[in-house]
């Protein structure tokens, strides 16, 4: 399949550097969002990141020219329309994907592919919300996109060969390394991930150590690059709470019940970096 043309659903978090790899690899890409502020914010969070990467020799002119010049934004979603690949990065409720997706497969050509960005929830029930559960397939992006090598791809029951073929030489022409996972709640990397967060701040909650010390004894004792607290904050707290429900109801053990502390957090409005304000507090929202 011939892809030219890639839709992002999303502006968030994720959204958005999804629409600037795609960009930077040379595709057009229409990157849509029902609230304007995050289609504008995302723009930035671009411009933002493609001059940094170009200011330290990681991007070429040319690709920089692409990712900041290549993405129209809208707020409707029937610009998807000419879309060869959407790829849904909506928030982490399955209600809101099979909304969105099931309209999405009314607006696009019969032999488009819908792609998820979900971090957790079933590809295969996702699927299941559109007549075309062949091309429907999992795309799991890392955060901060424009950095992280990995796409974690996930196919659905139904998913076809050609859709796997056509997804995996996307994630390489994108500059990313795909890795297969079966569709289980939480796939690989959260499965393993987010129990770490939880127990974070389970830690952080029982006082067993300060934010501080809980990051710390991570970063330096296990070699990870920032804290499982810090990089809650980078994900998202909504988010982390999302996902954790995802696991705890669809692998039905509790050791994936979300910290209360996170509960609280989330409750707050301190979502993290996007707020201005988690386990942390950031400078810009
Ligand atoms: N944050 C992470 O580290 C991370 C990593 C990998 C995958 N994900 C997944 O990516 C997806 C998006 O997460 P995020 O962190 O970018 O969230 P986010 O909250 O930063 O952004 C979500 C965006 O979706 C928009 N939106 C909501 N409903 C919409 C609709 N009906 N139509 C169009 N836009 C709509 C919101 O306005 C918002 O801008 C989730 O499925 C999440 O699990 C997140």
């Amino acid at each position: 399949m011939d892809i030219r043309t890639i839709a992002v659903i999303g502006a968030g978090t994720m959204g958005n550097g999804i629409a600037q790899v795609c960009a930077q690899a040379g595709y057009r890409v229409i990157m849509i969002d029902i609230a304007p502020e995050q289609l504008r914010k995302g723009m930035e969070a671009i411009a933002r990141s493609v001059n940094k990467l170009h200011e330290k020799g990681k991007i070429t002119d040319d690709q920089k020219r692409a990712a900041l010049e290549g993405i129209t934004t809208s707020t409707q979603i029937e610009m998807a329309t000419e879309a060869d690949v959407v790829i849904e990065a909506v928030f982490e409720k399955a209600d809101i994907k099979k909304q969105v997706l099931g309209q999405l497969d009314g607006l696009i050509r019969p032999e488009a592919i819908l792609a998820s960005n979900t971090s957790s929830i079933s590809i295969t029930e996702l699927a299941a919300a559109t007549r075309r559960p062949g091309q429907v397939i999992g795309m799991h992006f890392m955060n901060p996109v424009p950095l992280m090598q990995l796409v974690e791809i996930i196919r659905g029951l139904a998913t076809t060969d050609e859709t796997l073929g056509t997804v995996l030489d996307l994630c390489r022409r994108l500059g990313k390394t795909p890795v297969e996972a079966q569709d289980y709640p939480g796939f690989i990397a959260n499965r393993i991930l987010l129990p770490m967060i939880n127990e974070a701040i389970y830690a952080l909650m029982e006082g067993v150590g300060t934010r501080d010390a809980i990051d710390t004894v991570m970063k330096l004792g296990a070699s990870h690059p920032i804290g499982p607290l810090a990089l809650a904050d980078l994900i998202g707290l909504d988010v982390c709470l999302s996902i954790l429900e995802v696991m705890q109801a669809g692998l039905g053990d509790d050791k994936y019940r979300p910290c209360p502390l996170l509960r609280k957090m989330v409750a707050a409005g301190y979502l993290g970096r996007k707020t201005g304000r988690g386990f942390y507090e950031y400078s810009s929202g």
